[in-house]
């Protein structure tokens, strides 16, 4: 039996939402990762440092009480998990709140949400260059910004939203600010890809487990499976090719992980108008593992689940260790809410490779 032993891994973008949903997914990151960035985009989003540590709080506390529930004996494992936040990107940020970021520990970047873009994304605006004086800001005071790169152009088509905004406002932006330290989140393009190695050191980027695994025709070709549908849309095999070869690189230093585990419940997935996200916290290592196999680099995931990121982050490495075994298993048909209601993982109906032991 195949198996390898990583330094625990951190996810760098992670949606956990708030109140019950918040309890029901909790445990499929705290219990696979030692740290996280959470995304802002709640309603109300998050737009301040006050807010932020107000909901940091919440998710220890959710955490806590979950393992105390199921995990009472080995609660201490778990309950060193460290949400680290995000302040959703507004026209009413002001210099002040961005010096209090710049001084927060528990505060690690500003998100920009193109406006209506994905869940809750309203309140962004679609201008990127209306937000130059934040980012001449974040840049002196060395914040970093992360990216949700999709143009919101409605006569765009939407598989060509990524390299769209990449060419009127990635490349444009980047320009003016080389100093800017940022991470271009969940990429899903070829373009992409390109696009952050021509740049210097500031510009990375997290890459998902379902762009490196699926292509669009996963998610359509005969049937539609909503549980695989986000935004970014998943690309052609040879974007998913791109992107595997990008993060198993021997010398990679510029992707890591990123999870963008993103529940609903599954009203709002199997929907006639269904939600983009896919909820992949669970079974996420599972698949990235499975992805470096199959390309015979799994001596390389340590790298890009465990170090790069970190090292982005300018945060120490994790001192703990994770075991993962090649062993066919099955994942669960759902995950509940104490209200009973389900929310359904992005492999569901498949059989996995991988299994994490702890
Ligand atoms: O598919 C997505 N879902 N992409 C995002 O950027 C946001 C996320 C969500 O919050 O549901
Ligand atoms: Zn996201």
């Amino acid at each position: 039996m195949k198996s390898i032993t990583i330094i625990k891994p951190d996810d760098w973008h992670l949606h956990l939402r708030d109140g019950d949903l918040l309890e029901a997914v909790i445990f499929s990151s705290s219990h696979h990762f030692q740290r996280a960035l959470v995304m802002p985009n709640l309603s109300p989003p998050i737009t301040t440092v006050k807010m932020a540590e107000e909901y940091k709080n919440r998710i220890c506390v959710a955490n806590r009480s979950v393992l105390e529930r199921i995990r009472p004996e080995n609660i201490n494992a778990f309950a060193s998990f460290n949400p680290y936040m995000t302040l959703y990107l507004n026209s009413e940020m002001s210099s002040q709140e961005l010096k209090r970021v710049s001084e927060s520990p528990d505060v690690l970047a500003v998100k920009f949400y193109p406006a209506g873009a994905t869940t809750n994304s309203t309140f962004g605006v679609s201008e990127f260059e209306s937000y130059y004086r934040v980012f001449e800001q974040m840049e002196k005071l060395d914040i970093v910004l992360c990216v949700h790169g999709e143009s919101i152009n409605p006569e765009i088509d939407v598989f060509d939203r990524e390299a769209r905004f990449i060419e009127e406002s990635f490349d444009p932006m980047t320009r003016r600010f080389p100093n800017l330290r940022v991470v271009f989140e969940h990429i899903s393009t070829a373009d992409a890809v390109n696009f952050v190695n021509d740049q210097n050191e500031n510009v990375v980027a997290s890459v998902t487990p379902q762009h490196l695994a699926y292509n669009r025709n996963n998610l359509l070709a005969g049937k539609l499976r909503p549980h695989k549908y986000c935004a970014p849309l998943l690309k052609k095999e040879a974007d998913r090719s791109s992107l595997v070869h990008a993060v198993t690189a021997d010398s990679n230093e510029k992707f890591f992980l990123g999870t963008d585990s993103a529940p609903h419940l599954i009203g709002e997935k199997e929907s006639s108008c269904g939600c983009a996200g896919c909820f992949s916290a669970p079974y996420a290592l599972a698949k990235y593992a499975e992805v470096f196999f199959a390309e015979g680099k799994l001596e390389n995931l340590e790298n890009f689940a465990s170090l790069n990121g970190a090292k982005f982050y300018g945060l120490p490495i994790n001192e703990e260790k994770l075991k993962l075994v090649q062993r066919n298993n099955i994942p669960k048909d759902f995950f509940m809410t104490e209200k009973g209601e389900k929310i359904v993982s992005f492999v569901h109906g498949e059989t996995l490779d991988w299994q994490i032991v702890n």
